[in-house]
């Protein structure tokens, strides 16, 4: 199994670069920006409470993220590896990630940091908003998240470089310049199914 962390900021193309990893390598996508708009299409419970921090470009509470994650790592034993996109966003999620997969004798091998200016940020996340119909993708709460990304998010990669995981790429050149750079990191632990 290989276990890879897609780690940035709002709007550093984690979610666009998941995509090309998933279908190059087989494996599963998860993130948990989309697993928790999900829950708010279908109005659920989870998904009322976290509809109130989402809007507001806050952080969901810890333990309704990594009580949705630990479900999806379950469903599914036979996979070759995970994408881990938008999570962990704080210390106590990974030190939670790091015991479930523990649990599967397995581990995160890869932490992938997508290294973009703020002003890309900004000037990406305001495009997307225009079509994205995302709640979040306003100037004032792109903002809010990207502040939050500082506070509370960074510091994890401070957690996996004392690992001796954590590895940056910049995240500012075309999506296939962007993908070919990550592709680099991660063939020495896996190659691309042809
Ligand atoms: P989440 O959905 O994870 O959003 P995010 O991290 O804020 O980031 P985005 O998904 O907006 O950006 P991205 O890095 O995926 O970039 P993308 O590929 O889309 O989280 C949303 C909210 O959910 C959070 O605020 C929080 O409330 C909650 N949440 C989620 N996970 C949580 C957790 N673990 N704990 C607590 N709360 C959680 O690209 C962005 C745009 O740029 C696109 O338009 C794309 O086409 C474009 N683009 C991409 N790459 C390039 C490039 N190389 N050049 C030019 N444009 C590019
Ligand atoms: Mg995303």
């Amino acid at each position: 199994m290989f276990n890879l962390v897609l780690f940035g900021p709002p709007g550093s193309g984690k979610g666009t670069q998941s995509e090309n990893i998933v279908k190059s390598y087989k494996l599963l996508h998860i993130s948990t920006g989309d697993l928790l708009r999900d829950e708010v299409s279908r109005h659920t419970p989870l998904g009322t409470e976290a509809k109130k921090y989402m809007d507001q470009g806050m952080l969901v509470p810890d333990e309704v993220v990594i009580g949705m994650i630990s479900g999806k790592i379950d469903d599914a034993p036979d996979a070759r590896g995970f994408v881990f996109d938008g999570f962990p966003r704080t210390r106590p999620q990974a030190e939670a990630l790091d015991k479930l997969l523990e649990f599967k004798n397995t581990q995160i091998h890869l932490v992938l940091s997508l290294e973009v200016p703020e002003p890309d940020l900004i000037k990406r996340l305001v495009g997307r908003g225009a079509t994205s119909g995302r709640s979040d993708d306003t100037e004032e709460v792109i903002t809010k998240r990207i502040k939050e990304y500082h506070l509370k998010t960074q510091p994890v990669a401070h957690y996996y470089n004392e690992q001796g995981k954590l590895e940056q790429v910049t995240g500012d050149h075309t999506i296939a310049d962007t993908f070919k750079a990550l592709t680099k990191h991660i063939n020495k632990y896996l190659l691309p199914v042809a």
